[in-house]
C-alpha cells in the first residue's frame, strides 16, 4: 500500500484499507455487505435503523439485524432523540455482535427530521452530546463513533454546531466521526465541500475523521484522501451496484490499473448476489432487492439504458431469468446479444 493511504482505526480495530462501505439505506444490507466484502471492501456499516425498533423483538428487527461471521468489523448505525433510549438500542446491537455503534445525526429525510431524529440534532448540540454520553456510558467497551454533516442549514456560516457537537463527543471519548460535508437542507444535492474536510482534520489531528461526500469512483475516494487528510473514506452512492470499486481504491494505490469488469464478471457477480439475497431473505424480498440493485448494475453493462429498462419491468422471477439470459448470457453459449 502506498504511504499516502495508511490503515484505518477505529478505537482498537484496525481496518486494513481506508476506503469503506458507508450506511445507506436499502443498500447497505447484509447481501450486499457481503457482496462488496468479496471484493475487499474492509468495513461496512448498516443503514440507519430507529432505536426503539431496536428494543422490540419483531420481523422488522430481524429482517434489520442480519449478521455474518464474514461480515466484520460492521457497525449497526441508530438513530433516535431520547438519550436513554438510544443507550438502550446501542446496548442491544452490542449484544448481537456489532463491532461498533455508529449514531446518525445526519439523515436528511424530512420525515426523519420532522421527528427530530436524524439530521435535526445538527442543530441540538446540547441533546446530540447527551445522546452520545448516555451510549458511551451504558457501552464503554465497544467504539462509539457518529455520522454528521457539515452544518443543519446551508446558511450556517459559522457552523458553530457542527464544532461544539464534534469537540464534545471526542471529549466524551467517542472512537471517531463521519463527516457528510453537506449541510441537512442540501440533502443529497449539490456538490459536498472537501475544504470543510480539510479544516475538521486539521482541527483534530490525532482523531479518526472519516470523510463523505462525492464520492463517485475510486479515484474521487484516494483523491479525498490525499486533498483533505481524512483518515478513511466512506464510498455511498459510487459503491451502490459498483462493489469493484472496493478492488478499484487497492489496485490504484498498489500502482496497478484498476480492474474492470467484464460482462461474464457481471453476470457471475449479479447471480451471487441473486443468490445471496434470496438465501437471506425469501425468493419474494430477494427478487425485490435484486430489481433494485439490477438498475444500478446496469452502469456497468454496455446497454445501461435497455437493461435498466428491463430491471424496472421486473415481476417475477421468470422476468429476472429473461433479463439475465437476454442481457448477461455466457459467451460460451453462444448466445450473448448483449455482451
Ligand atoms: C440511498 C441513500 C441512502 C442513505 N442512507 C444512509 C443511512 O442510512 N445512514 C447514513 O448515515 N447515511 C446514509 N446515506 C448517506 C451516505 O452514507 C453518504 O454520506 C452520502 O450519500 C454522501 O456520499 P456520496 O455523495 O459519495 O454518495 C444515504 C445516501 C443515499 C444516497
Amino acid at each position: 500500500m502506498s504511504p499516502t493511504f495508511k490503515p484505518l482505526k477505529i478505537g482498537k480495530i484496525e481496518i486494513d484499507f481506508p476506503v469503506v462501505l458507508g450506511a445507506l439505506a436499502g443498500y447497505s444490507d447484509l447481501s450486499y455487505r457481503l457482496i462488496c466484502r468479496s471484493f475487499s471492501a474492509p468495513y461496512c456499516t448498516t443503514e440507519a435503523m430507529l432505536d426503539h425498533q431496536m428494543l422490540l423483538e419483531n420481523k422488522l428487527r430481524r429482517k434489520l439485524i442480519k449478521l455474518d461471521d464474514a461480515d466484520h468489523p460492521v457497525a449497526g448505525q441508530i438513530m433516535g432523540n431520547d438519550p436513554a433510549v438510544m443507550a438502550q438500542a446501542a446496548a442491544a446491537l452490542r449484544e448481537m455482535g456489532f463491532d461498533v455503534i455508529d449514531l446518525n445525526f445526519a439523515c436528511p429525510v424530512s420525515k426523519v427530521v420532522s421527528k427530530k431524529r436524524g439530521g435535526f440534532m445538527m442543530g441540538q448540540p446540547d441533546r446530540a452530546l447527551e445522546i452520545v454520553r448516555a451510549v458511551l456510558r451504558r457501552i464503554p467497551d465497544r467504539p462509539v463513533t457518529l455520522k454528521l454533516r457539515r452544518a443543519l442549514h446551508e446558511s450556517d456560516e459559522t457552523y458553530e454546531d457542527f464544532w461544539k457537537i464534534a469537540r464534545g463527543a471526542f471529549d466524551a471519548g467517542v472512537a471517531g466521526i463521519c463527516v457528510h460535508a453537506r449541510s441537512v437542507d442540501q440533502k443529497h444535492g449539490g456538490r459536498a465541500d472537501w475544504e470543510f474536510l480539510s479544516r475538521v482534520k486539521s482541527d483534530f489531528p490525532d482523531r479518526t475523521i472519516l470523510g463523505s461526500g462525492d464520492v463517485h469512483t475510486a479515484a474521487d475516494a484516494l483523491r479525498m484522501i490525499r486533498q483533505t487528510g481524512v483518515d478513511g473514506v466512506i464510498a455511498a452512492r459510487g459503491a451502490i451496484g459498483n462493489p469493484w470499486i472496493f478492488r478499484q481504491v487497492r489496485d490504484i494505490a498498489a500502482g496497478r490499473e484498476p480492474c474492470q469488469p467484464d460482462i461474464d464478471e457481471q453476470r457471475e457477480l449479479i447471480a451471487r448476489h441473486f443468490q445471496l439475497a434470496c438465501e437471506i431473505y425469501g425468493p419474494r424480498r430477494g427478487l425485490k432487492i435484486m430489481r433494485n440493485f439490477g438498475i444500478h448494475y446496469s452502469r456497468m453493462h454496455p446497454h445501461p439504458a435497455k437493461v435498466r429498462m428491463a430491471c424496472v419491468n421486473i415481476k417475477t422471477e421468470n422476468d429476472w431469468t429473461a433479463l439475465m439470459t437476454t442481457y448477461y448470457a455466457d459467451r460460451d453459449s453462444g448466445h450473448h446479444p448483449y455482451g
